[in-house]
């Protein structure tokens, strides 16, 4: 089973979406959660994840310099010994160090085509353009701001979403569904062609 070590910053919807597929979904006998973790120590995510057994570990961000900071994140993840590094709502760009020192194994979701729209409020942007429709994508990060290998995508129809709650509620319901299924998809295959080998 691939070892998972979860990021958030926040409210941990996709991460508990993960934790249910290792349970009952398609992440089921392919991953297990080492561990979740927040530059937040006080973020409601941690305690989601906590209340469900699950290893949780934090260090704060806040007044911290990135590169530095990042250096202790990589240390005490390194403790789990992830093999994926998932972001699921972690709100900080990763410096070259983290990048480099999980390269090629860290995913994240973003909710709108990388190729529109990078960084933050991704829903705000969709729903103040009146856009009929956005793609929440999945992607291999690489150090660039949402530049990373697309795994997935998908569309979300947003016609006839009067709100920004609605407008996250239509896309949330999708990230849920295609965060899990792409993951246990890149397990799949790293695991028939292991890293190193070719063909
Ligand atoms: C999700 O919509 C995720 O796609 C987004 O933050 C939210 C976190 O929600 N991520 C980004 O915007 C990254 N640039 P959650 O804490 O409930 O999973």
């Amino acid at each position: 089973e691939a070892k998972l070590a979860i990021l958030l910053s926040g409210r941990g919807s996709n991460m508990l979406a993960l934790a249910e597929a290792i349970k009952t979904g398609p992440l089921r006998g392919l991953a297990e959660v080492a561990v979740v973790f927040s530059n937040d120590p006080a973020a409601p995510g941690l305690e989601a994840a906590a209340a469900l057994g699950l290893p949780t570990a934090s260090l704060p961000s806040k007044g911290r310099k990135r590169a530095e900071f990042d250096q202790d994140v990589v240390a005490a993840l390194q403790a789990y010994r992830p093999d994926y590094v998932v972001l699921a709502g972690y709100m900080r760009v990763l410096s070259p160090t983290f990048v480099r020192a999980f390269a090629g194994r860290i995913i994240n979701i973003h909710p709108a085509d990388t190729h529109q729209h990078q960084g933050l409020h991704a829903y705000e942007w969709a729903f103040d353009n009146h856009l009929p429709e956005t793609k929440i994508t999945v992607h291999l990060v690489d150090e660039g701001l949402d530049t990373g290998p697309i795994l997935a995508q998908q569309v979300v129809n947003l016609e006839g979403a009067d709100s920004l709650a609605e407008v996250q509620r239509r896309g949330l319901a999708v990230e849920h569904v295609l965060y899990a299924e792409t993951l246990a998809d890149l397990i799949k295959r790293n695991a028939a062609q292991p890293e190193g080998t070719s063909c």
